[in-house]
């Protein structure tokens, strides 16, 4: 790795593209994001080798519900294998946090989530957030949702308060969020903690996504000038 990296303390990563990887093989769409999913557990390592403290991936948007039923349950039965692979690595000391509504996915994988969220709340080492029907609008309505039902008065609502209600309370700011796949844009994606974050979008395709890229993505964001509003 090159010299003077400044590495993010927390990354955000939009697994995209994988519906495109799979076209340009002639393949269907689900076989992309088996290779993302693959792509996923490769990343979770990139970025502990390189020393990031936490790595934030949107695997599936309040959005994504829109596409056709089939292809969401592919989606869906791929994630509990990620859980399985997450539970692997809890071994490894990485601790797992899930971001999002977890009220609409199936018992099974509701059971998987907590099963792998309790075996790697003391773990020390990287702490890998899955964004699972997250929706930083979402985030934002179920963070005023619970404030109003503590009836926490008006004059004492600021914006700390806002971030301890979100899905993200208790990580540190996110820093940088790439996005692969050629789109330049958040799709919802923690619209309210990246106020600050510098941006890298990449054409790469996700299942495509390697270390040399994650390498590339943070050689980027050292070059910033990161001002936060001073000079
Ligand atoms: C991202 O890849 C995976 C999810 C949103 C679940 P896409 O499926 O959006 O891939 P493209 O954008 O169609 O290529
Ligand atoms: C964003 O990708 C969501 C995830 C990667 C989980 P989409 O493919 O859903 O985003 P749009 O529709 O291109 O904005
Ligand atoms: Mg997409």
């Amino acid at each position: 790795m090159p010299e003077n990296l400044i590495v993010p303390r927390h990354i955000g990563i939009i697994m995209d593209g994988n519906g495109r990887w799979a076209k340009n093989r002639g393949l269907p769409r689900t076989a992309g994001h088996i290779q993302g999913a693959k792509t996923f557990k490769k990343c979770v390592g990139y970025c502990r080798d390189m020393g990031v403290e936490c790595v934030t991936f949107y695997a599936f948007s309040t959005e994504n519900w829109k596409r056709p039923k089939a292809e969401v349950d592919a989606i869906m039965k791929l994630f509990s294998q990620y859980l399985d692979d997450a539970m692997k690595m809890t071994e490894e000391n990485a601790k797992f946090v899930f971001l999002g509504d977890p009220e609409p996915l199936s018992d099974e994988l509701k059971k998987k989530i907590r099963i792998v969220t309790d075996a790697s709340a003391e773990n020390k080492g990287i702490v890998c957030c899955i964004a699972i029907n997250y929706g930083g609008r979402d985030d934002i309505v179920h963070a005023v949702r619970s404030i109003m039902n503590d009836n926490i008065s008006a004059d004492e609502v600021d914006e700390a308060l806002i971030s301890e209600r979100l899905y993200t309370k208790n990580l540190p700011e996110v820093d940088l969020i790439i996005r692969p796949s050629g789109e330049q844009r958040l799709s919802n994606f923690l619209i309210w903690q990246a106020a600050y974050a510098e941006y890298v979008f990449m054409d790469v395709l996700w299942p495509d996504f390697s270390k040399s890229d994650l390498e590339e993505a943070v050689a980027e964001y050292s070059r910033r000038n990161r001002r936060f509003g001073g000079i």
